[in-house]
């Protein structure tokens, strides 16, 4: 008996010009095109196994080794069935010898090798894991950009992580959605001398999810129709450029400009909604001041801070900053009593997931 099983495992993506809006909900295609680094291959990864066999009653999904529900019509009943209509399409229709895969339920498992209680949103890595999962045990014969496009119909930012490196989700112009895909700006190994440092601010559980903040902000804010219009697209051009030269002080300047501008949104909104707190607010000043002090010496930017919907920080710095800029958090931020093996360990390739008190 043939098992028809496939494993395959996707990145968490730290968005660096910020998707906040939605002009279909249901389709999710943004109110902006978005450009984010997808982390190291080995490190923060969700991992998903799906098997598809005649005998299975229906389809079913396993979270951390929690079943969960796939309810009728929501993201995943709809990335499952995007899938199955591509293995139809593209494989079974195609040559009829193939088994009829489409036809049979999935049963999927699926684990973040990073602790649930870091806070790190896992919504992108997890979509992008399904999908590649799938298109595995289907043997389709797509590329990357092809899958983003469900990918993006799981969570917005799953499409970004398809793809390793620097990544564009063009937010694109037909109603269908067939031109909001993801594609490469540039290999990881373009620029190896990025890092990515993740202080962990909070474990809570956000107060307002992305769906609803962003939805919310679309609705009640003038200031996003000014972001949307005039902001992002110059912001693209210029992050693009910064990443093929190299050129960390651009890609900072950038980075932060646009996380700025995203929390302002997040404010400009009706209710505001508020996702960075003090210790958020005070790593800003830490980092300003570093930079402060890096153009003084006439080094340029050292780093560039990023924050998504909560309060944790993201820095990106070239490698040789790294360590200094570590033992700057912690001395101003001291580690919680005993945490610093468990939450401050240092994943490799430079990524730290820090947890301040
Ligand atoms: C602030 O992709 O989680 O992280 O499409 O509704 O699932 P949905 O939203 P989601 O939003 C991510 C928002 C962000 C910015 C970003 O990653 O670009």
């Amino acid at each position: 008996m043939t098992v028809y099983q496939a494993t395959a495992s996707a990145p968490v993506n730290i968005a660096c010009i910020k998707y906040w809006g939605k002009r279909d909900t249901k389709l999710i295609l943004p109110t902006n095109s978005s450009l984010s680094v997808t982390l190291d291959q080995d490190h923060l990864r969700s991992t998903t196994t799906s098997r598809a066999d005649a005998s299975f009653s229906k389809d079913r999904l396993w979270l951390n080794g929690k079943e969960e529900e796939i309810k009728e019509g929501g993201r995943m009943s709809t990335c499952i069935r995007e899938m199955k209509r591509l293995r139809k399409e593209e494989v079974e229709d195609k040559n009829p010898n193939e088994p009829k895969l489409s036809t049979f339920n999935v049963h999927i498992c699926s684990h973040n090798n990073f602790p649930t209680a870091a806070g790190l949103a896992s919504s992108a890595s997890g979509f992008a894991a399904l999908v590649s999962s799938l298109a595995n045990l289907y043997a389709l014969p797509v590329s990357a950009s092809d899958l983003s496009l469900i990918a993006r119909q799981g969570s917005g930012s799953a499409c970004r992580s398809l793809f390793g490196g620097f990544v564009a989700w063009q937010m694109g112009s037909n109603p269908t959605g067939v031109d909001s895909l993801a594609v490469q700006v540039a290999e990881q190994s373009h620029w190896p001398d990025i890092h990515a440092l993740i202080c962990v601010v909070s474990d809570d559980k956000k107060g307002t999810s992305s769906t609803s903040g962003m939805q919310r902000t679309v609705e009640t804010s003038a200031l996003l129709q000014h972001r949307i219009k005039e902001v992002v697209p110059r912001r693209m051009e210029e992050i693009s450029k910064a990443i093929m030269e190299r050129d960390f002080d651009a890609f900072a300047r950038v980075t932060m400009a646009d996380s700025n501008q995203f929390h302002a949104v997040a404010l400009d909104t009706e209710p505001p909604i508020f996702y960075m707190n003090d210790v958020s607010r005070a790593i800003i000043g830490l980092i300003v001041e570093y930079n402060r002090v890096g153009v003084e010496e006439g080094r340029g930017y050292r780093a560039a801070y990023t924050y998504d919907a909560g309060p944790n920080a993201v820095i990106y710095a070239p490698k040789e900053n790294v360590k200094e800029i570590v033992e700057l958090v912690v001395s101003y931020f001291p580690q919680r009593e005993g945490s610093f093996k468990d939450n401050f360990g240092l994943f490799g390739g430079g990524q730290v997931v820090g947890r301040i008190p």
